[in-house]
């Protein structure tokens, strides 16, 4: 088992498996997008197999594959179901934008991935066109009931909640919670990436609506997690708060990161770096790619400090190579 300085048990790995993708959210990219690494330095889907098999062997247990999008990386399907053999991992698990879900949800349920979240900031076809900078709401869309008919439960929606946010989109979302079986979770947007000072949206009137809801109440059990989820009577689907910058959740944190270029990051705002992929193509062996793992967990800090004024933390890398 990995546990860290401060008591935390590591046990969930986020793997990105590329850094390009379809979309070209503003507040991610800018509009030409980021300059793409080449192929050669993007890791092979052996040597991301050969992390997370070390990493079980240390008592990983849970997986998140992301991107960039990771749906747009030929082979994925078959990566999926290498990943879903390696034994010890329990939860796999996929962040995308939805874009081709329609088509991958049923053969990637069946290659072994468990669930997935989709990022979709606004079901307004305008407003995703804005923010997105492309015109393709309706492919997320079905992505999401192909996600549904496919089983890959639970759904989550993830919202970034951005400036601009017009009053009637928290209750779009509301009503998709109420009707479809998703769980839509709103989440604060973190100082990172494009424009990072601009247009911090706080989650707590969404907790003031949501609370105003006749029988609204926060669901009981489950980890410590960084959502606050809540029940709400009659509704098919739940809805959640993710609440980075204004209550951190660094002391439940069970992450370790491996970034689509085989960089190895215990925090997502955190400064250390240490090159994963250098250390394979040099020949390391399992021991040392361990060695370097238990390193990344011994160094993890207590916490970031977004919620202090002053300076901005941010990565070091764009958030479409680290992966969310
Ligand atoms: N703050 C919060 N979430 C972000 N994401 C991307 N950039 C930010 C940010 N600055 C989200 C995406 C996706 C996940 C990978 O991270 O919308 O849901
Ligand atoms: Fe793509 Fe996600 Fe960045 Fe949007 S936030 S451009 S979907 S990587």
């Amino acid at each position: 088992m990995l546990t860290d300085a401060f008591g935390r048990k590591v046990d969930y790995l986020r793997l990105s498996i590329t850094d390009r993708c379809n979309l070209r959210c503003v507040y991610c990219m800018p509009p030409e997008g980021i300059p793409l690494k080449p192929a050669s330095e993007i890791l092979s889907y052996d040597e991301l197999l050969r992390i997370a098999r070390v990493a079980a062997s240390l008592g990983v247990r849970k997986v998140r594959v992301t991107g960039g999008e990771p749906l747009v990386r030929g082979g994925l399907v078959d990566f999926i179901r290498d990943l879903a053999r390696i034994p010890g991992i329990e939860d796999l698990a996929m962040t995308t934008n939805g874009i081709g879900l329609a088509e991958l949800a049923a053969p990637l349920k069946t290659a072994g991935l468990r669930r997935v979240n989709v990022s979709l900031d606004t079901i307004r076809r305008d407003r995703f066109a804005e923010i997105t900078r492309c015109d393709r709401l309706p492919e997320v869309l079905a992505g999401i009931e192909g996600a549904i008919r496919a089983e890959l439960s639970p759904v989550k929606i993830n919202v970034v909640l951005l400036h601009g946010l017009l009053p009637g989109e928290v209750d779009d979302f509301l009503s998709m919670a109420r009707e479809r079986q998703v769980t839509v979770r709103f989440i604060e947007r973190m100082p990172i990436g494009c424009a990072p000072s601009e247009g911090y949206v706080s989650a707590d009137g969404i907790r003031d609506r949501i609370l105003s809801l006749p029988g609204a109440r926060p669901a009981v059990g489950g980890r410590p997690a960084a959502s606050l989820d809540y029940d709400i009577p009659g509704f098919a689907g739940r809805v959640g708060l993710i609440s980075p910058v204004s209550r951190k959740f660094c002391s439940d944190c069970n992450r370790l990161r491996v970034t689509s270029v085989g960089h190895l990051r215990n925090c997502l705002f955190g400064r250390e770096t240490l090159d994963l992929r250098r250390l394979m193509r040099n020949g390391g062996d399992d021991e040392v790619v361990a060695a370097m793992i238990r390193q990344a967990v011994a160094s993890k800090t207590e916490g970031h400090d977004l919620c202090g004024s002053g300076s901005v933390p941010s990565a070091a890398e764009p958030m479409s190579r680290v992966g969310g």
